[in-house]
């Protein structure tokens, strides 16, 4: 069954997990889907995982709409939602409505997420109100990685967690139906979870959450340019591959591929009457 905005709200209320991954691509889309996982996650972390930026910053909205297409196809039961990209939502409120429904109209997500707390708090209103569901993300926000000076643990101080806690709130007044919670301590984001009545989704933010994402090259092993502390290996896919690709190498290099199975077969007479 399509996992749906009320799939989160009625998991708030009966206090049962949200599991949520990226996903960038049909054929990942469609193995998360069958999975189980509720929610697929068009991050802008495609910049750092899919195109090799260092950062998110480069994403486009046209980068989002051509992954988000994709991923639509094959989540036929997950809730696809699409990041908006750096400087598609904070020019103004108008972009934001704009782009917003691009992500819907030629992505085909079922919900964007955009990151920041009170400041962005008139665009979540204005694309709620156009009939767009908005997840918030709050915390560690990578495409403000310049203003932060890195990858940084948030809200440790008392001041940065009062202000966290006070974007969370206006997120949710704002309209959103869930908050990503990144990169802040354990009992923090619990605290801010039990003050919220949308689901909060937690990634490097502990078990308190209402739910979880995971970028899913991360957690299978298959991107080691950095691998955040909170990240849990599930699986060495990458070193699978890599070892599959030496095989093939190897295999090709020494004619073992491809052998009769994998080879289409001709008469012989026809062959001869080439000759
Ligand atoms: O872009 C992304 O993948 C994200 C997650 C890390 C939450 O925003």
């Amino acid at each position: 069954m399509k996992n749906t905005v009320l799939t989160f709200v009625k998991a708030k209320q009966d206090k049962t997990k949200i599991s949520m991954l990226t996903a960038y691509d049909y054929s990942t889309a469609k193995l998360i889907n069958d999975a189980g996982i509720n929610s697929i996650l068009v991050g802008d972390s495609l910049g750092n995982v899919m195109l090799g930026y260092e950062d998110t910053v480069s994403v486009t909205m046209e980068d989002m709409i051509h992954h988000t297409k994709a991923v639509a196809r094959g989540a036929k039961d997950a809730l696809v939602i699409a990041d908006m990209p750096f400087m598609s939502y904070q020019t103004s409120v108008y972009d934001a409505v704009v782009n917003a429904g691009r992500l819907m109209k030629e992505g085909r997500a079922n919900a964007v997420k955009l990151e920041g707390g009170k400041e962005v708090c008139p665009q979540i209103k204005a694309i709620v109100d156009a009939g767009i569901p908005v997840c918030a993300h709050i915390g560690l926000t990578p495409q403000s990685i310049n203003a932060l000076g890195g990858n940084r643990v948030q809200g440790k101080t008392e001041d940065a967690a009062k202000k966290l806690l006070e974007d969370a709130l206006a997120v949710q007044e704002a309209g959103a139906f869930a908050v990503v919670i990144e990169a802040v301590p354990e009992k923090l984001a619990g605290l801010i979870t039990s003050r919220l009545d949308i689901v909060t989704i937690g990634i490097g933010a502990g078990n308190g959450c209402d739910g979880q994402v995971l970028v899913y090259q991360d957690m299978l092993g298959m991107f080691s340019d950095f691998t955040p502390k909170f990240v849990k290996r599930y699986a060495n896919i990458g070193e699978m591959m890599t070892a599959a690709f030496r095989q093939y190498d190897e295999e090709v290099k020494n004619t073992a591929f491809p052998s009769a199975e994998h080879t289409y077969k001709i008469d012989d007479e026809i062959i001869e009457k080439l000759y």
